[in-house]
């Protein structure tokens, strides 16, 4: 499992600096109402699922998906109202469709956040009968119930809960049990038909397998049918490589796994034309631009920022299936992720390898120790390797822009703002070359380097990145979404500074200053590992 995403320093860390504060109101701020954007109507089933003719698959009931290789199309209909829908109109919300299903919270999490909505939240209410699941109020409570209801009586009658997968593997069965057989409402595929991948499994991952299906029977309560050993074996093998990554409202840390049958329909590109967004509680397949009739749908299951070879041997290992798509096959972004400074002469080729093996040597020594929480250690690391970097390497190479990332986010927890700011800027030029203009990633990139310019008092810089990211996450996470209505809010807190800035840069320091020493506020996030972006969670 995957909760802990990687390096994750624990929240209370002993020496944490988190939390002893920082200038400018931000959450006091998240008052300003929404953009006053046009929100296109949802249609359920407006979705289509064609056996793509180009492999000769057929269609679901038909045969066992080959998920997620190739083998289905998922077009819009002609009726869909974001067909024929021009660029310009483009900034309404585009979500094409949204989905709730099986979902349940992260075992080390199950008491921060809301089981219904996954909120995080410090204060939240308790289900009185197993004094598991925990919810923001009633009206959580109550939505959540008819999919709680058993999983009360067996959490109470085991004495405690099992991990995720068990959970989920039991609500996905009881809803079965309820819905009987047949597809429900809006549900494009049926979970019998996805794949598990057993097969591929290796000796450790099986023997994973086989402990969660024993746990599994002890936990389970039957409301009459009997499942065989084989079906729900498959059910975990579905959980394992289909299991949808869930994260709380801010998009900083994973809190739990849900299985979405309609989205495991969406094929991978690594260049898609769609995105998936988790949004209260719901999951929003989105267009990241115009989509023209008889178009497949497509998202991407990794973070794009990796060389073609090393997308293509992830997407291999962890779900199992050769990316043919057309950045890899031209390895379109691979020169500008190699590409060495220009100059009169280029640095030798020995030089670049040998930088280039010394920024892979230093990455493992600050992941370790950013893993033990030395922040220190980590930005000595990065200062000397950016140094080593500066003559060779160019600013789009991408073991520039990892130490680059690492370094500005480590160093703004250390509220050395004004070196973030420095190195930030560098990877958001970068970042800005490589992704997609619409990529969710790179929205979250420009905001957290919106945020460290502006703590560092670059207000301008910092109100321009603010702005930028907020127009990719209206596109990526559309203008409903809490990271969304938080940019809202800086942006017009950073505006109102900017303002301020240009009548008077001397009132403007002096307020800043005044901010600077009263005002415990806003504090960086820790900084964390970046290998995010996946969205379905299966370990690599
Ligand atoms: C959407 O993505 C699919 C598959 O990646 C591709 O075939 C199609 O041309 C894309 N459409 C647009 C408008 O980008
Ligand atoms: C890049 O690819 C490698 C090799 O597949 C993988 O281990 C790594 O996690 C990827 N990095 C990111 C940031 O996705
Ligand atoms: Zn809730
Ligand atoms: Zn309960
Ligand atoms: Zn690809």
């Amino acid at each position: 499992m995957c909760w802990a995403r990687g390096n994750l320093p624990a929240r209370a860390h002993s020496n944490s600096p988190f939390g002893q504060g920082m200038l400018v109101v931000v959450c006091a701020l998240l008052l300003v109402s929404s953009p006053a954007m046009g929100s296109l109507q949802l249609a359920e089933g407006l979705l289509c699922v064609t056996p793509s003719t180009s492999c000769g698959m057929m269609a679901p009931s038909d045969a066992m998906l080959q998920w997620p290789t190739r083998r289905l199309l998922l077009t819009l209909l002609p009726s869909h109202p974001l067909h024929g829908l021009t660029k310009t109109r483009f900034g309404a919300d585009v979500t094409l469709y949204r989905w709730t299903r099986d979902q349940v919270t992260g075992s080390s999490l199950t008491h921060n956040v809301c089981h219904t909505c996954f909120k995080r939240q410090e204060k939240l209410h308790r289900c009185g009968q197993c004094k598991f699941a925990h919810y923001c109020d009633r009206t959580c409570q109550k939505d959540a119930w008819l999919n709680h209801k058993n999983e009360c009586s067996a959490v109470k009658k085991l004495g405690k809960a099992p991990n995720e997968n068990i959970r989920l593997a039991a609500r996905i069965m009881w809803r079965i049990e309820r819905e009987s057989s047949g597809l429900a409402e809006g549900c494009l595929v049926s979970i019998d038909d996805l794949q598990n991948h057993i097969d591929n499994f290796q000796d450790e991952e099986k023997n994973g397998l086989m402990d969660d299906v024993q746990n599994f029977l002890d936990y389970w309560l039957s409301q009459g049918q009997q499942f065989g050993m084989n079906y729900i074996s498959h059910i975990f093998g579905v959980i394992s490589c289909n299991g949808f990554t869930l994260s709380d409202q801010r998009g900083l840390q994973a809190v739990g796994v849900g299985i979405f049958p309609n989205l495991c329909l969406v094929n991978h590109d690594c260049w898609p034309n769609c995105t998936v967004i988790f949004n209260n509680g719901k999951i929003e397949l989105r267009s990241l631009g115009k989509i023209n009739k008889g178009d497949e749908l497509s998202v991407s299951y990794i973070d794009f920022l990796n060389l073609t070879e090393d997308r293509q041997q992830q997407l291999k290992r962890q779900y199992y299936f050769d990316c043919t798509c057309e950045q890899c096959t031209k390895k379109t972004t691979d020169a500008l992720l190699l590409a060495v400074k220009e100059g009169d002469p280029k640095p030798a080729d020995s030089v670049v390898k040998e930088v280039t093996q010394f920024s892979m040597d230093t990455m493992e020594k600050i992941d370790k120790a950013r893993s033990e929480g030395l922040y220190h250690e980590v930005v000595k690391y990065c200062r000397d390797c950016l140094k080593r970097q500066e003559p060779v390497l160019a600013d789009t190479n991408i073991h520039k822009l990892r130490i680059l990332s690492i370094s500005s986010e480590v160093l703004s927890y250390l509220q050395m703002f004004e070196e973030a700011a420095e190195n930030a800027k560098k990877m958001v030029d970068g970042y800005l070359k490589i992704y997609h203009p619409h990529n969710a990633q790179l929205g979250m990139a420009v905001m957290r380097a919106g945020v460290t310019h502006w703590h560092a008092g670059i207000i301008e810089v910092g109100h321009g990145m603010i702005c930028k990211a907020f127009a990719i996450l209206l596109i990526t996470h559309g203008p409903s979404h809490p990271i969304a209505k938080d940019l809202e809010a800086m942006r017009a807190q950073t505006e109102m500074e900017l303002r301020m800035f240009q009548q008077n840069e001397f009132v403007y320091y002096k307020m800043r200053e005044a901010a600077l020493s009263n005002r415990p506020i806003q504090v960086m996030q820790e900084p964390k590992n970046e290998a995010q972006g996946m969205i379905f969670h299966k370990k690599s």
